[in-house]
């Protein structure tokens, strides 16, 4: 079982920062890469719409052999993290907790700002976490769904991409955010123009890196952790070709193969 791949989804390409950080802390595991870019933006959608996607995924890669799943989408992991668990056989890490637990332990005056999808922010999911582990944060959230068209179509660094995060936090300054979570696997790609829109005073929680230490941690716990050569293989369930151009941009290698595959099919 250790050497079973970990199964690894997002709507799109999104996932692929958390991927790039497990690639670095775990470079013995076998990785399954799931892109929904037929279904992407999962933002917009309803819980039923995104469980139900979610659940189609989890299980093609429960068909896969995976040992782990990890939900590499905020959205998904605040609309579906429940379901998820109930129905797949094995264990399914999400983002959100992992974040949340950072951001509290980061910020020092208790006020954290939390960025993300409008469906995340609309399920409440972080401010639930950040409350369970300090009841008397000030959680501020705000919707940026502009912010995934702009990564899926490669223009983090164009001015756009600039203009579009400081319309969007204009409102953090009133807020005295020390704290900021990166609250949708998409927005670290647009790390390095947040952080220069909202000064060195801001510490950025990043799901990415904050995840990949939960699962180290998670497969060191149960002695579950691979030996040898890593291996990754990715799928999208359209467009791979588009797929596999684009990600060059967040994870700066060319990736050889995207295979497709239809959900349901
Ligand atoms: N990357 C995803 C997230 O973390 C979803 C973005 C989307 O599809 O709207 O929320």
């Amino acid at each position: 079982m250790n050497n079973a791949p970990i199964g690894i989804f997002d709507s799109g390409l999104g996932g692929l920062t958390i991927l790039k950080a497990l690639q670095k802390a775990l470079p013995a595991e076998k990785l399954i890469y799931f892109g929904d870019t037929a279904n992407v933006p999962y933002g917009s959608k309803s819980r039923a719409t995104v469980t139900q996607f979610s659940l189609d995924i989890a299980h093609f890669l429960e068909q896969k052999g995976v040992k782990l799943i990890i939900v590499a989408c905020n959205t998904a992991s605040a609309l579906a993290l429940a379901q998820l668990r109930k129905s797949c056989r094995v264990p399914v890490l999400g983002v959100i907790e992992p974040g949340a637990k950072k951001a509290t332990a980061t910020s020092q005056n208790g006020r954290i700002a939390v960025l993300g999808t409008e469906a995340t922010v609309k399920s409440g999911a972080y401010r639930q976490q950040i409350l369970k582990r300090a009841p008397k944060a000030k959680v501020t959230q705000i919707p940026c769904p502009l912010f995934v068209p702009l990564v899926e179509e490669g223009w983090a660094k164009k001015p756009l991409a600039r203009l579009t995060v400081q319309e969007y936090l204009k409102p953090l300054a009133k807020t005295g955010a020390d704290t900021v979570i990166l609250g949708c696997t998409h927005y670290p790609v647009l790390k390095p123009v947040i952080a220069s829109v909202l000064g060195k005073q801001v510490q950025l929680v990043d799901s990415a890196q904050t995840l990949a230490q939960e699962v180290k941690t998670y497969l060191t716990q149960k002695d579950a952790q691979a030996q040898g050569k890593g291996s990754l293989t990715i799928y999208a369930s359209d467009a791979p070709e588009r797929f596999k151009r684009l990600a060059k941009h967040i994870l700066g290698t060319q990736l050889k193969t995207v295979r497709l595959k239809k959900l349901n099919a």
